[in-house]
Order: structure tokens, then C-alpha cells, then sequence
């Protein structure tokens, strides 16, 4: 029987190495932003300058996370059971989920909402509990993770799959940074307004 996955490729790895290497990347730069303020130091103080041109780096990077993959998936063998039609065209429900899910977040939060402004101390009025933030709690990175795997079942390769579980668990530790952060920082943003408007009294 063939393998499932062709572990000898290494386009596998570069592909892994990506996915992994992508919220990494951006957890740390945000840290040395928020501890340091080194990108906004890097754009002449200007912090929203600096929120943009990590969006852009964060975007160029998945755009590049997403090229590694597909020519990862290239290089895989196919497996039947994925090729079969109703499992070939369930990937349209779920790649159209995906895909909605990303987009809808990305415009509910705006470019500074999306790509990590809160540390940037670019805080919005209050956290969006809008569609669609009321069907699930990370819409960008469940969205995302259902387009990868729509991707892997459409193309009937196993190791897609396997990626996209490595792609789901790299989410799940960049949560593990994120989400308290966020939490953290909007709750020191309305005590501080609490006592800004005690002061006003
Ligand atoms: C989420 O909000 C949208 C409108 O923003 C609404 O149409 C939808 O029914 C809500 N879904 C849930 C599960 O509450």
C-alpha cells in the first residue's frame, strides 16, 4: 500500500516549518512591541505606521504560508477516500465557511483590530461581539484553519490534513499568548477610564 504521506519530501517540511514559524514570528514582534515599542521605534514613533507594516508583513507571510503549502500538497500522494465526490465537495461548504469567517472578522475589526494593534496600544471602543465573533471565539484562526483543510480535501492529500492539525495547534498556542493579552489590556483600558471618570466627577 502507498503511504499517506511522503514524509521523504521536503516541501513537507518547509510547509511545517512555515506554519509554525508564522504566529511565532508575530507573537514575538508583538511582544518586543508592547515591552519595547521596537517597530513603532523603527517607524519614527509613529505606532500606527508601525501596526501597518506589521499587517503587511503578517499578510506577506501567509500569502508565502499558503504558496509553501500548496506545493507541499503537490508533491503528495492522493488518497481515495478524500477523492471520493461527496468527500471532494464538501471542501466548497467548508472552504466558503473558511473563507467567510476570515473576512467578515478582518472587517469587523479593521487592519489595526485584525493585526495585533491592541499592542500598539491601538485599542478599539470595545471588543466587537458582532457576526462573527457570536458563532465562534477566534473567527480569524478557525476560518483560516477550515480553508486548509477545504484545501487538503479538495486536492485528496492525507498529508494536507496532517497540516492543517499542525496549523490548528500553532493557533492554539498563539492563543494561549493572545487571547490573555487582550483581556489583560482592555481591562487596564476601562479601569483607567473608570478613574479618568471619577476624576471628571
Ligand atoms: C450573530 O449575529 C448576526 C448579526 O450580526 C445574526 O444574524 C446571527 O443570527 C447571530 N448568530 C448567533 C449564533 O447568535
Amino acid at each position: 500500500m502507498a503511504p499517506l504521506i511522503d514524509f521523504s519530501q521536503p516541501s513537507l517540511w518547509i510547509s511545517a516549518a512555515s506554519i509554525a514559524f508564522n504566529p511565532t514570528f508575530w507573537n514575538i514582534a508583538a511582544q518586543q512591541e508592547y515591552y519595547n515599542k521596537v517597530i513603532t521605534k523603527l517607524f519614527g514613533g509613529n505606532s500606527r505606521l508601525g501596526c501597518y507594516a506589521l499587517a503587511v508583513t503578517i499578510f506577506s507571510l501567509g500569502i508565502f504560508r499558503d504558496y509553501l503549502y500548496n506545493e507541499a500538497l503537490a508533491a503528495q500522494p492522493t488518497h481515495d477516500l478524500l477523492t471520493s465526490p461527496l468527500v471532494k465537495y464538501s471542501a466548497i461548504p467548508l472552504f466558503l465557511i473558511g473563507n467567510t469567517l476570515v473576512l467578515t472578522s478582518m472587517y469587523a475589526l479593521g487592519v489595526t483590530g485584525t493585526y495585533l494593534g491592541d499592542y500598539f496600544g491601538i485599542l478599539m471602543d470595545a471588543p466587537v461581539t458582532t457576526f462573527p465573533f457570536n458563532v465562534t471565539d477566534a473567527p480569524m484562526y478557525h476560518g483560516s484553519t477550515l480553508s486548509f483543510l477545504a484545501t487538503a480535501i479538495w486536492k485528496g492529500k492525507p498529508a494536507g490534513v496532517a497540516l492543517t492539525v499542525l496549523v490548528a495547534g500553532a493557533y492554539e498556542i498563539a492563543r494561549t499568548y493572545e487571547d490573555p493579552f487582550t483581556t489583560m489590556i482592555y481591562k487596564k483600558r476601562d479601569e483607567e477610564r473608570k478613574k479618568g471618570g471619577a476624576k471628571a466627577l
